[in-house]
């Protein structure tokens, strides 16, 4: 038997097809069984009649069974998507016990349960963006001649000593990689160009709706790279995924509630602001923060009401940020660095910066953030051999994709969410 996808079943009006999938939706009356049939590719209703021999066994069918079946497609206005199966041949491939998600539970109860709620059409939708994003993300590098490289997971050297997790090697005391960064800059005199998509885990006790302990961490770095062509890159590549995802999976941004005409409005070049500029229109917003303060959760959200475009904000205070992250010659009190910001959600999605090529400053910066600089004495050697200006930055995937899906908590933008509470499944 050849095995149509459900999506086909329109190209096959007038013929009989097989199909299989899961029993999406059930309803029997005395004289038809409906069975709405969900495959990957969506959702087709199937009737059975009471004179078929599959009758009964349809009627017993469960939500969630798995089936194979064989029906003649008709055009039908009353079914959803206007075409029906009507069943000729029905199997039933494993029968399922009562599924536990058939209403609207709680957010807590699909988490626990979360084996069985990734196959919901909403997840199912989001699941199909995620992978055109980081398709997207893989073939805007490629197109701009990155390499894609790699670096361990299991290290030494990090950004801060907050927020790591501790691994026991070998009775050693090693860290989980919060970041690729340090090993990029290492290959930058072999390839230039590079970039990752990779896990960086943070062990961050926040509870909010945009962080994960395990997260998706798309990264590039770049040698002879200023402020101002990161800045662009951000861009790009924001816009380069918005524009992919919106062509790719313009029913599944539907579903979900997000027109993809709003993703091909992401254009370049995207509004940028310094950080004191921010500090001006929070201001004005009657929101004072003095300066030297990272901003918070409520001051970005605050920032991005007046703007529907992602925003750059460049040129953080020296002394909030990470020690790699050079001071401006122009204005030493600020480091020569961006974020940038989401609209609707309004939080950072990228965070990058030059970096710095004083050994002498770094080191200072890493004493004062309460780090040892000999676990950095390799990376120092970077600024000994042939150092170069270069940038790079960090790009939070799905804190991406929570923003391009409307979803509430970034938790339902991977299938398998890390928070502090949450390790199962
Ligand atoms: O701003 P961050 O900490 O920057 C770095 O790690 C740099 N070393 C990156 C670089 O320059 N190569 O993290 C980068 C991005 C943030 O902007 C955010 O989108 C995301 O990573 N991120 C998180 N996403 C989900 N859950 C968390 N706990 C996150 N922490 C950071
Ligand atoms: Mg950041």
């Amino acid at each position: 038997m050849d095995f149509i996808k459900v999506s086909e079943v329109p190209e096959h009006e007038g013929e009989s097809v097989w199909l299989r999938g899961w029993v999406y939706r059930h309803r029997a009356t005395k004289e038809v069984v409906f069975i709405i049939l969900r495959d990957s590719s969506g959702i087709i209703q199937c009737t059975v009649k009471k004179d078929s021999p599959f009758f009964e066994k349809a009627e017993k069918t469960t939500i969630e069974s798995s089936i194979k079946l064989k029906g003649k497609v008709v055009k039908d206005e009353r079914a959803p998507g206007g075409y029906e199966v009507r069943v000729e041949e029905y199997e039933v491939v494993q029968l399922a016990e009562r599924f536990p998600i058939t209403k609207d539970y709680s957010e807590e109860f699909l988490l626990d349960v979360r084996h069985l709620a990734v196959r919901s059409r909403k997840l199912t939708a989001v699941w199909k963006v995620r992978s055109a994003v980081f398709w997207a993300i893989r073939e805007y590098f490629k197109k701009k001649g990155y390499y894609e490289t790699h670096a361990p997971f299991i290290t030494m050297t990090s950004e801060s000593g907050l927020e790591l997790f501790e691994v026991d090697y070998f009775g050693k005391k090693l860290r989980l990689s919060q970041t690729w960064q340090f090993y990029a800059e290492a290959l930058l005199p072999a390839l230039e160009r590079i970039y990752t998509i990779n896990p960086s885990f943070r062990a961050e006790k926040s509870k909010t709706a945009r962080h994960l302990t395990e997260y998706w961490h798309a990264e590039m770095e770049a040698a002879w790279m200023d402020l101002d062509e990161l800045a662009k890159t951000s861009e790009e590549l924001i816009s380069y995924v918005c524009e992919y995802v919106a062509e790719e999976y313009p029913e599944e941004l539907k579903l979900l509630g997000r027109d993809p005409e709003e993703m091909l409005r992401i254009k370049p070049p995207f509004p940028r602001i310094t950080y004191r500029e921010a500090l001006k229109i929070l201001e004005k917003d009657g929101i004072s923060v003095p300066f030297g303060k990272d901003l918070r959760t409520k001051e970005e959200k605050q920032l991005m009401t007046h703007y529907d475009k992602p925003l750059i904000v460049t040129h953080y205070p020296k002394s909030a940020m990470a020690f790699y992250k050079p001071r401006d010659p122009e204005d030493p009190e600020v480091a020569r660095c961006l974020d940038v910001l989401l609209p609707e959600v309004g939080f950072e999605v990228i965070g990058g910066s030059e970096r710095d090529l004083d050994i002498e400053e770094m080191k200072k910066a890493l004493i004062e953030k309460g780090e040892d600089p000999k676990h950095y004495e390799w990376y120092f050697d970077l600024r000994k051999y042939g150092a170069v200006p270069h940038a790079g930055f960090g790009m939070g995937v799905e804190r991406l994709i929570q923003w391009i899906c409307k979803l509430d908590s970034i938790k339902d933008a991977i299938p398998f969410p890390r928070t502090p509470e949450r390790y199962y499944p």
